[in-house]
């Protein structure tokens, strides 16, 4: 099976799980739009890259009726997303790959991926393909992930799930998910509430940011992140310099780089360039 089939098969397991009636009350769009000092949601136009099950896709339309939202994911998840987007006029689901996205030049207001570029075979023909669909000055809002060059335990820890990865990526998605939920209360017990405990005194606040998995909440809750890091079978990982090439060599201006400091990864953003350089 190649990786992009692969890729598909993962997020498609994955993503067929949840139903309607456990749309949780907030999604990575909250937390974005948290770091990101501007509307992300802005003029009459804005695609998903990478929808997964469409949890963003659903807030960002919700809560901007007159804003049509444009959700893509190469997985089975976009019938998820069907389901969960369900009675919103205001969204238009495609299933199709960001490496080549089904749309001509030029028409969006804002872009928004998360967790998505570092996922496929090659993110930079990713961000040419976002840059290309964008209008000329319209942002674009990135989430990828890490490489933890800058902390020796995640970069540690990287390296044995790097190692481990070589295997879990050839176990069967249903097989591993039940491993990940196993191995979830561990993890949580282990790293995330130590983490909540350190992030409750200031002095200990910065020493908590460094700890893996420090987001956990309740006992299963690091279960799709495990199985994330376990099952894909492509990812890429980037340091704070490569991020910004990433979106500087695509064409984009104005580019920022920030460090999510309750979750391991890079929030950037830019705006597409209104000349060519
Ligand atoms: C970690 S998930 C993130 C999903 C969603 N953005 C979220 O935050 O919940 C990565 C998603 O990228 C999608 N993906 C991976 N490669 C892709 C590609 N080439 N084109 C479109 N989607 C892709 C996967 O199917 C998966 O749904």
């Amino acid at each position: 099976m190649n990786s992009l089939n692969a890729t598909k098969r993962t997020y498609g397991f994955l993503w067929l799980r949840p139903k309607r009636k456990s749309l949780p009350p907030r999604w990575h769009f909250a937390d974005m739009q948290e770091i990101i000092p501007e509307p992300i949601v802005t003029g009459k136009l804005g695609i998903d890259v990478g929808s997964g099950c469409g949890y963003d896709t659903y807030f960002m339309a919700k809560n901007n009726p007159l804003v049509n939202i444009f959700s893509l994911d190469i997985s089975d998840g976009v019938y998820t997303t069907k389901e969960v987007t369900s009675g919103l006029k205001n969204v238009r689901i495609i299933r199709g790959s960001a490496l080549n996205i089904p749309v001509r030049d030029n028409v969006f207001n804002f872009a928004y991926s998360y967790g998505v570029l570092h996922h496929t075979t090659d993110p930079k023909v990713g961000m040419m393909e976002i840059v290309r669909v964008l209008k000329k000055g319209a942002p674009v809002f990135l989430y990828l992930y890490e490489d933890h060059s800058d902390n020796w335990l995640k970069y540690f820890i990287l390296a044995i799930i790097g190692m481990l990865r070589q295997i879990t990526v050839r176990i069967p998605p249903k097989i591993l998910y039940i491993i990940t939920f196993l191995a979830s209360p561990f993890v949580v017990l282990l790293f995330s509430y130590p983490a909540r405990f350190l992030k409750s005194f200031k002095k200990t606040q910065g020493l908590a940011e460094k700890i893996p998995f420090n987001f956990g909440t309740s006992l299963s809750s690091v279960t799709g992140d495990l199985f994330d890091r376990f099952s894909a079978p492509i990812e890429y990982r980037f340091n704070r310099g490569e991020v910004y090439n990433l979106l500087y060599n695509a064409g984009f201006v104005d580019i920022n780089v920030k460090k999510f400091r309750t979750k391991a990864g890079w929030v950037a953003w830019g705006r597409k360039a209104n000349v060519n350089r």
